[in-house]
């Protein structure tokens, strides 16, 4: 064999085109080495704490001090200026846009006041403003348990680790009101120490162990859609006193498992007014439908759409005005997708537009259905009879409530969406021909005249709802019992500064 200084002598370009390609390494492996101390200096920067936090900090504008940009993007939630075709970021009253909810929701709360959902930063705000939790003095309690607060603040994981999660969520939504006051931020997503993203809600890890699944082994990619599963999910309140938050994700989180799920334990939220089903209401499982999708089935996370990467002064840094998406299309989707903003719009609205379509004329029936069903029983209809309507009822409305909860589910798993919502048409259309044969049976000729519910109003009104009483509840707990839960928070927090 020869060796490689007789090939060199045998043909000098090879000897050149060594040290060609020596030079070319060479400079190569500079650069990188430029690149990673450059990327090292940018994350020492970022890191840099001007002042350590402490564990279990709630307060967003102490955090803000060491990370300026994320907290002040954070802070731009505030801005309810965005509205897009069907989302965005304005306060936007449901049950005006669609009157029909008022009758879903007979004899439930939400069939007060129901909004649709605001950046971040509003969270403490919307939550003490809502009808839903009602509460006007001092002594008197809300309807709602200390579990509502639980996706609202960064106040939650300190209050869990002073009082005990199970005492936490015993008591009565009244009982935090001074002490749950800073909204949702820093805290729920991050470890202080390291600023790596963590879970701080023991309801999503409870969910994963039950499953035989360790959210500690996550990987990073599937932690910038789990920060969000805290909050963005199907959930319900275990246990008359305990009012523990759980996911009914035992058997799967499909509308079906979760459906049988709840049969399985006979669990019910309300029984509704007018057709007397014992109901499921469907919360937000915006994780769970996303799981479903085109863009999950490719390990696209919720932060890559809602939390795109900005450049500010040469510093890469990850956007914390979380919010529509499609209020930022350059940098949430385009850094994918090659098409113009307005057919990547074009894509969002045309698959909403079909789903909507769809969920509308699923409402429609279900009023429907809630209604003859009253008038059955008012004609005396028995409970052998009504029982398999009832089931039905309840079926079709927790597949609706399924789909229509999770705001953004109709762009997240158009097909699913739609699936989900034909199973529930056609439970409605089966109750509607059972409801068809009691009533006739007792000779009421169908279809009914049903009353005028075309407007919130009138469906209000319909229902002999008294939303004057209601409305100045409300206004006197917000004038009388809010600035008391403020001043002693203050109070509290001053310590804080103080230690
Ligand atoms: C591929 C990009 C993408 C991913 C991934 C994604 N979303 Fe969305 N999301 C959107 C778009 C687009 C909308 C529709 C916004 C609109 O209608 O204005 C939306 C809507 C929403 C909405 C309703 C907001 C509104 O303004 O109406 C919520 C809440 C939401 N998404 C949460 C999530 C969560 C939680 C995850 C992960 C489990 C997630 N999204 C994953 C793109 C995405
Ligand atoms: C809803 C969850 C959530 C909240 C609330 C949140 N973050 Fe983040 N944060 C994230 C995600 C997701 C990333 C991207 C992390 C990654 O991919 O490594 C991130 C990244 C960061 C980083 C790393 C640098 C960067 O920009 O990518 C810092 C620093 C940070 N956040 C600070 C904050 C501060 C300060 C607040 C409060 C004002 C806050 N975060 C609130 C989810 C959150
Ligand atoms: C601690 C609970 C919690 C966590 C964690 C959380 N959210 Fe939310 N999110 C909420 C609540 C509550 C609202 C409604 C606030 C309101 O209406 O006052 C909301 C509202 C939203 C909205 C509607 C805002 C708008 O302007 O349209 C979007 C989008 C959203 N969240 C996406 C996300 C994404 C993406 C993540 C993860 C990176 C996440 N959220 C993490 C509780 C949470
Ligand atoms: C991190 C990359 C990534 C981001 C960010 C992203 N997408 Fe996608 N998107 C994908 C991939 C991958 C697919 C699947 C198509 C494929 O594999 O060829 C997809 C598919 C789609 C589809 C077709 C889905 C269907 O119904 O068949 C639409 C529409 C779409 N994306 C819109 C958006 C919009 C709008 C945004 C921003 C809100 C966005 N995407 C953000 C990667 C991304």
């Amino acid at each position: 064999m020869k060796s490689i200084v007789q090939i060199i002598q045998e043909r000098p370009w090879v000897g050149w085109l060594i040290f060609g390609l020596t030079v070319v390494v060479v400079f190569l492996a500079g650069l990188l080495a430029t690149s990673i101390m450059e990327r090292r200096g940018e994350t020492a920067a970022l890191f840099q704490m001007v002042k350590p936090i402490a564990d279990w900090e709630p307060r967003n504008e102490v955090w803000g001090e060491n990370f300026p940009r994320q907290y002040q993007t954070y802070q731009s939630t505030l801005d309810t200026t965005f509205r897009s075709k069907h989302g965005g970021g304005a306060m936007i009253d449901h049950l005006e846009k669609y009157p029909n909810l008022v009758i879903l929701w007979a004899g439930y709360p939400f069939s007060w006041e129901y909004n649709q959902a605001r950046g971040h930063y509003h969270a403490i705000n919307d939550i003490r403003n809502i009808l839903r939790t009602g509460a006007p003095n001092e002594t008197t309690l809300s309807p709602m348990p200390a579990t509502c607060w639980t996706c609202k603040s960064t106040d939650v994981p300190r209050m869990m680790k002073e009082k005990g999660i199970g005492e936490f969520y015993k008591a009565n939504w009244k009982d935090w009101g001074d002490e749950v006051v800073n909204p949702i931020g820093c805290q729920d997503c991050h470890d202080p120490k390291t600023m790596n993203l963590r879970i701080t809600r023991p309801a999503l890890i409870e969910a994963f162990e039950r499953r035989g699944k360790d959210l500690s082994r996550a990987t990073h990619q599937e932690m910038r859609t789990l920060v969000c599963a805290q909050c963005h999910v199907e959930y319900y309140f275990k246990g008359k006193e305990e009012k523990y938050l759980t996911f009914p994700w035992d058997g799967g989180t499909s509308v079906e498992a979760m459906e049988a799920y709840y049969d399985a334990i006979e669990f019910s939220d309300w029984t509704h007014a007018l057709s007397r089903a014992p109901m499921l209401k469907g919360q937000h499982p915006d994780y769970e439908i996303y799981l479903t999708g085109v863009h999950a089935e490719r390990g696209v996370a919720c932060a890559d759409c809602h939390m795109p990467y900005r450049s500010e002064g040469g510093v890469k840094f990850t956007d914390h005005k979380i919010q529509s998406p499609l209020n930022s299309i350059a940098a949430a989707c385009q850094v994918c997708h090659r098409e113009s903003e307005a057919t990547l719009m074009d894509n969002v609205y045309s698959r909403q537009d079909k789903v909507i379509e769809l969920r509308s004329r699923v409402e429609e029936a279900l009023a429907k259905t809630h209604i003859e069903a009253k008038i059955a029983w008012d004609r005396g209809a028995t409970e052998a009879e009504m029982k398999e309507v009832l089931q039905l009822i309840r079926h079709a409305q927790w597949r609706w409530d399924y789909a229509a909860a999770s705001h953004g589910g109709t762009f997240h798993s158009p097909l699913e969406s739609a699936r989900v919502l034909g199973s529930a048409l056609e439970k409605a259309g089966e109750a509607r021909v059972r409801l068809a044969a009691i009533l006739e049976r007792r000779g009421v000729k169908t279809p009914l005249e049903l009353p005028d519910i075309s407007t919130k109003a009138k469906a209000q009104a319909y229902l002999g709802l008294n939303m004057e009483k209601l409305l100045a509840e409300k206004k006197e707990f917000l004038e009388k019992v809010v600035p008391l839960w403020d001043s002693r928070a203050a109070e509290r927090q001053g310590k804080m500064n103080a230690d």
